[in-house]
């Protein structure tokens, strides 16, 4: 039988955005946080390099918000660029009293708390990092204090389907929202999660790609549960690519940091040329959409398949005890990076755009929040600046808690005929094969047409086949029983 569970507060996804509103709320109410996989299974788990933010003695403010502005390319909003960088040091203390450990600055004579990594983009060191797994140890700390927290429930192998309106509660407004159904994936029924206020804290779409440094929870969820559900959508169109995932035919989507360009590592052709500065004035430290076309142009001109990023001029044990995660996972394929030059290609990474939101992380539908990768602020412009997602979605995850607290009173719940899933006729599919075909089509042609660099026509093309596969799979969404796989090849 469906389940029908009522919450004050329904966070969709376990990243650093989720969890970190999940603590602010739960002091006001009981919390739902429901996520596809495991808890920790996140894009934030993976985030190497770290969380920028003005703590350094040389640093200021000014000089952060304007690299923030130059890697957008001018699309970036300067009032909220402004807004996130001034709450950088205040969300750093907050992730400190939740636990986190960042590096600390082991030399005496330094003013600085903390050790600070440079990334592209940046023209000072200022990202807060813990070794090369900082995502790993914010999920971590977040994590253990969600789990030990009385108000919060975690429902993991938990997919959300879709958004519930008040409108589908039988009450007056399509434009409130209410809950969402949920896909028990133990029980493979569809259960309905009613609430007061529901965040999306559901990450990126990388998934939409076919080389990614994206967790393949990366599905865009949200985003498409927001748009069925009428919120606007912006910005969609700016995709992140990172330039340096690790290639390799048996790790498609490990991500090489920019930390290690930051600690002076050089990308060159396969016959050792350095090439980025023909390009950029900051050479490698160029921001990322720089870096990464030019390293398409660089393949493109050569056929090769991947250029390399190497390190090798430093001492071996600071690169062993810097990217400790990145050494060991190289060397596993055959790569010792402390002796021999990284392969390296460009991968969707991020996307830029996503669910309209305003300084208090509400979308334009009522009671509806988006925080994190799946929110498009307008922080990023059309690319973000390396590591300042993260401190985007502790800022306004803070913001969104707040402002959902001082609403909790007002928001009522939906109605006491809550709607129930209609499965309708709906049979077992037996032939999965369908989703797995239209899925790799998508994410080919995406990334052939859809990729770096962009032409009308393969954009034209793009679409003719979009059209085509949406049919398809609204066909097949209406008439087979749902399945985690089946939900997020619709949402991609
Ligand atoms: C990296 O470590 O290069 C990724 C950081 C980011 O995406 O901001």
């Amino acid at each position: 039988m469906p389940q029908h569970h009522q919450f004050d507060f329904l966070v969709i996804g376990s990243g650093i955005a989720g969890l970190f509103y999940a603590l602010r709320v739960a002091e006001a109410g009981r919390v739902a946080i429901v996520t596809k996989k495991d808890a920790a299974d996140s894009a934030t788990n993976r985030a190497q390099g770290g969380i920028a933010a003005v703590l350094a003695n040389h640093d200021s403010i000014e000089q952060h918000a304007q690299d923030t502005l130059d890697a957008g390319a001018g699309l970036c909003r300067e009032d909220v660029v402004r807004f996130v960088v001034e709450r950088g040091q205040r969300s750093i203390e907050s992730l400190l009293a939740c636990g986190v450990d960042f590096d600390r600055d082991e030399n005496p004579a330094s003013v600085d708390r903390f050790s600070f990594g440079r990334e592209g983009g940046h023209s000072q060191r200022r990202i807060l990092h813990h070794r090369d797994a900082t995502g790993r140890e914010i999920e971590r700390a977040l994590l253990a204090c969600a789990e030990r927290h009385p108000n919060i429930s975690l429902f993991e192998n938990h997919c959300a389907v879709n958004l519930i309106s008040a409108a589908h509660a039988g009450a007056e407004s399509s434009e409130r929202i209410v809950g969402a159904f949920v896909l028990n994936a133990a029980t493979s029924e569809v259960d309905s999660f009613e609430a007061k206020i529901t965040l999306l804290a559901t990450g990126g779409a990388g998934k939409t790609y076919l080389y990614t440094t994206n967790p393949s929870i990366a599905s865009g969820d949200g985003m498409a549960m927001a748009y069925r559900a009428g919120a606007t959508l912006m910005n969609m169109e700016f995709i992140q690519f990172h330039p340096t995932c690790f290639y390799h035919p048996l790790s498609r989507s490990f991500l090489i940091s920019e930390a290690v360009r930051g600690e002076g590592g050089v990308l060159r052709t396969q016959q050792g040329d350095a090439f980025m500065r023909k390009y950029h004035p900051m050479a490698d430290l160029a921001p990322r959409d720089i870096v990464a076309r030019a390293i398409d142009t660089e393949l493109k001109r050569s056929g090769h398949e991947y250029v390399v990023l190497d390190i090798t001029h430093h001492d071996a044990q600071f690169v062993r005890e810097r990217f400790p995660t990145i050494h060991e996972h190289c060397l596993q394929h055959g790569i010792d990076i402390t002796k021999q030059p990284i392969p390296v290609v460009p991968a969707a990474h991020y996307i830029c755009g996503g669910v309209r939101t305003n300084l208090r992380g509400e979308s334009d539908l009522e009671n509806l929040f988006a925080v994190g990768e799946v929110a498009c602020t307008g922080l990023h412009g059309a690319n973000r600046l390396a590591s300042n997602s993260l401190l985007e979605a502790v800022v306004f995850a803070e913001e969104a808690a707040a402002e959902s607290i001082a609403r909790l009173p007002q928001s009522t719940f939906a109605s006491k005929q809550f709607p129930r899933w209609e499965e309708g006729r709906a049979t077992v599919s037996e032939e999965a094969v369908v989703i797995t075909q239209n899925w790799d089509e998508i994410r080919r042609f995406m990334w052939n047409y859809v990729g770096i660099v962009r032409s009308n026509r393969r954009l034209e093309r793009a679409r003719n086949r979009l059209q085509l596969l949406k049919q398809e799979i609204d066909d097949y969404y209406w008439n087979f029983k749902l399945t985690p796989d089946l939900i997020e090849l619709r949402n991609i």
